[in-house]
């Protein structure tokens, strides 16, 4: 009655599809590269130090809100200096804090934009840092 064979060859074949993308993913641009921190900068930190302005995972999320804050803080406020939760005084500038610090922007920034498929347009006023320094 049943054609056992064909249900099973059929079923094994449906999986086989279904789970394609999986499979296929693997291993593949599916992970977000790998942030590179070892510019000048960061590795004159004492490595009790080496840290952000916040916590990794503040920054990886917020980093755009907090840019945005301390441009308005900056340009409408005139207030310069940040003090991020744990207390420490940060001058906030993007040119002179953030890329202090993350001078390998190619590697660091756009790697991470380009995976991300988002591309700020600071740039074309802010001035990137020279690369040929690292
Ligand atoms: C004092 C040096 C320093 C300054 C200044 C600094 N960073 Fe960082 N940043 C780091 C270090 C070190 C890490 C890695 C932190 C860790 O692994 O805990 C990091 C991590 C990050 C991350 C997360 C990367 C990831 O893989 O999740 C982002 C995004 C980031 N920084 C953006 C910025 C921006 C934007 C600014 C300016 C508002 C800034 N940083 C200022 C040193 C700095
Ligand atoms: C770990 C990944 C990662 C790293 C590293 C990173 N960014 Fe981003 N950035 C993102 C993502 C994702 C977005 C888009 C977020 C969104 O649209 O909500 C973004 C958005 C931005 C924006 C807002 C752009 C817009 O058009 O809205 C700015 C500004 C920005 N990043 C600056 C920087 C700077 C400067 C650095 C290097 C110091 C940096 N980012 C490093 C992931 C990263
Ligand atoms: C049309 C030109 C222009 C663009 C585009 C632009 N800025 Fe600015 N930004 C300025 C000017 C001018 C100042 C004031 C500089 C000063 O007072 O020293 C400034 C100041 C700032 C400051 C505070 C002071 C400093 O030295 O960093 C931050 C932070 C900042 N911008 C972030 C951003 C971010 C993030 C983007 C992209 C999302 C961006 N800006 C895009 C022109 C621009």
């Amino acid at each position: 009655m049943y054609n056992g064979g064909k249900i099973i060859a059929g079923l094994i074949i449906f999986i086989g599809l279904f789970t394609f993308p999986i499979f296929y993913n693997m291993g593949k641009t599916s992970t977000m590269p790998e942030s590179k921190l070892d510019t000048p900068a960061i590795k004159e930190l004492p490595e009790a130090e080496r840290k952000c302005v916040e916590s990794k995972e503040y920054m990886r999320a917020n980093h755009m809100q907090l840019l945005d804050s301390w441009r308005d803080q900056v340009i409408r406020d005139g207030n310069l200096v940040y003090e991020s939760t744990s207390g420490k005084k940060y001058i906030m500038s993007l040119q002179n804090t953030c890329m202090h610090c993350h001078s390998n922007k190619k590697e660091f920034c756009d790697k991470c934009h380009n995976y991300a498929n988002v591309t700020p347009y600071c740039w074309s006023c802010h001035i990137p840092p020279k690369e040929n320094e690292i």
